[in-house]
C-alpha cells in the first residue's frame, strides 16, 4: 500500500486559493444531505462539517444552499442561504469549521427544471426577461448572506442539469434572444449571475464556479463539443469574475475531449489560466489514485468517500490507509 500513501502526500501540504490560505489541497465536494428542517442548518450540520475539517480537508464546499426565491426548490429540508434563521444556522457551521482550522465555501443553488411539481419549475425556455432580474437579486442576496455568515468563499452551482447549466446546454435552452443560441449567448445568464455574486462579496474572496458536461439525467450530455466552445463559456465566466473553476466529472481520469488525456479540470486551467478543482470517484478505486498527479488540478475534491470516512484525507496521508473503510452506498444514509 506504500504507493497509495506516497501518491497522496502532495495534497496534504498547505496551499492558497487566491488570497485564501488552506491547510491542504483536499476539498470536500458539495453533497446535498437534506437535514436542515425548514431550510435552517442545525448544530448537527455544524458537527458534520467540523468532522471533515478535522479530518484534513482544507476547503469544505457545502451542500447546495438555495437562493431565496420560491422557484429555487420545493424541498423543505434543503438549507437556504437567506437572511434570518438560515443565516444564523450557517454561522454555527462556519464557526465550527474555523475552530477546526478549516475553510468553507457556500454552494449557491437553484434547481431549475428539477423543482416539483414540474409545472412550477423555472427553466430557460419558460423564463421571462423580468424573471431574470428577480433571480439576480436573489443570487446577490445569498452571496451577501454568505459573507455575513462567515464563509470564506462562495461557489455558484452551474453544473449537473440545474438552472444555470440548463442555460449552457443547447438541449434545454432554445431561446432566440440574447440568452440563447451559440455558446457565447448560452453563457450570458450564468455570467450575469457570476457578476451579481462577484459584486456582492469582497474583492479578495474566492468565487468558485462549478460546471460539468454531464447532467444528472443524461451522463452523455455536453455543454461544449470542442475545447474552443468550452473556452468561450469559461472565458465568459472568468470575464464576469469567476476566479476558481470546479470541473465536475464522474471519473477524474476520463479525458474531456478525444485526442488529449487532459480531464475537464485540466482543460479549464489550460483554457483560462485560473486555478481548477478536480473531482470524480477519487478514492473509490484506490488503484486510480496515482493518476491524479497527471491531472494538473490545484485542489482535489472528495465526495462519497467522506461520507463514511470523514478523516479520509488524514488517514490517506499519514500511513493509516488500512483504517479507511471502503465506500458503501449505505453511507449516504448516515449523517455523522
Ligand atoms: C449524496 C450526494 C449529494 C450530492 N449533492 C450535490 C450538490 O448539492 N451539489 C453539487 O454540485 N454536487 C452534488 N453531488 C455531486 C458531488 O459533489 C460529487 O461531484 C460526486 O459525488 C462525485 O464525487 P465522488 O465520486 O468523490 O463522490 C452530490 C453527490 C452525492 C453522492
Amino acid at each position: 500500500m506504500k504507493f497509495y500513501r506516497t501518491g497522496m502526500d502532495t495534497y496534504a501540504a498547505p496551499t492558497t486559493l487566491g488570497k485564501l490560505a488552506l491547510s491542504s489541497r483536499f476539498a470536500m465536494a458539495p453533497m446535498t444531505r437534506k437535514r436542515s428542517p425548514g431550510g435552517v442548518p442545525t448544530a448537527a450540520n455544524a458537527a458534520y462539517y467540523r468532522r471533515r475539517a478535522e479530518g484534513g480537508i482544507g476547503l469544505i464546499i457545502t451542500e447546495g444552499a438555495l437562493i431565496g426565491h420560491p422557484s429555487a426548490s420545493h424541498e423543505d429540508d434543503v438549507p437556504r442561504l437567506t437572511p434570518g434563521p438560515a443565516e444564523a444556522g450557517w454561522r454555527l457551521v462556519t464557526d465550527e469549521v474555523h475552530q477546526a482550522g478549516g475553510r468553507i465555501a457556500a454552494q449557491i443553488w437553484h434547481l431549475g427544471s428539477e423543482r416539483r411539481p414540474a409545472e412550477t419549475a423555472w427553466t430557460p425556455d419558460r423564463m421571462k426577461v423580468k424573471d431574470f432580474e428577480q433571480l439576480l437579486i436573489a443570487y446577490a442576496e445569498s452571496a451577501r448572506t454568505a459573507v455575513r455568515a462567515g464563509f470564506d468563499a462562495v461557489e455558484i452551482h452551474g453544473a449537473h442539469g440545474y438552472l444555470l447549466d440548463e442555460f449552457l446546454w443547447p438541449h434545454t435552452n432554445h431561446r432566440t434572444d440574447r440568452f440563447g443560441g451559440a455558446a457565447a449567448a448560452r453563457a450570458v445568464f450564468p455570467a450575469e449571475v457570476i457578476r451579481a455574486v462577484r459584486d456582492s462579496i469582497p474583492a479578495e474572496m474566492p468565487l468558485i464556479v462549478r460546471f460539468s458536461q454531464f447532467k444528472e439525467r443524461d451522463y452523455a450530455a455536453r455543454i461544449a463539443e470542442t475545447p474552443a466552445e468550452l473556452a468561450v463559456i469559461l472565458g465568459a465566466f472568468a470575464e464576469a469574475g469567476a476566479d476558481v473553476l470546479h470541473a465536475s466529472q464522474r471519473r477524474f481520469w476520463e479525458p474531456a475531449f478525444d485526442g488529449d488525456p487532459a480531464n475537464l479540470a485540466g482543460w479549464a486551467k489550460r483554457l483560462t489560466g485560473l486555478p481548477a478543482i478536480t473531482v470524480g470517484s477519487i478514492g473509490l478505486d484506490r488503484d486510480r489514485l496515482p493518476e491524479l498527479e497527471k491531472h494538473d488540478a490545484d485542489l482535489i475534491a472528495l465526495g462519497r468517500v467522506l461520507l463514511g470516512t470523514p478523516d479520509w484525507a488524514k488517514l490517506a496521508t499519514t500511513g493509516r490507509e488500512s483504517e479507511i473503510r471502503p465506500y458503501d452506498k449505505a453511507d449516504e444514509d448516515v449523517y455523522l
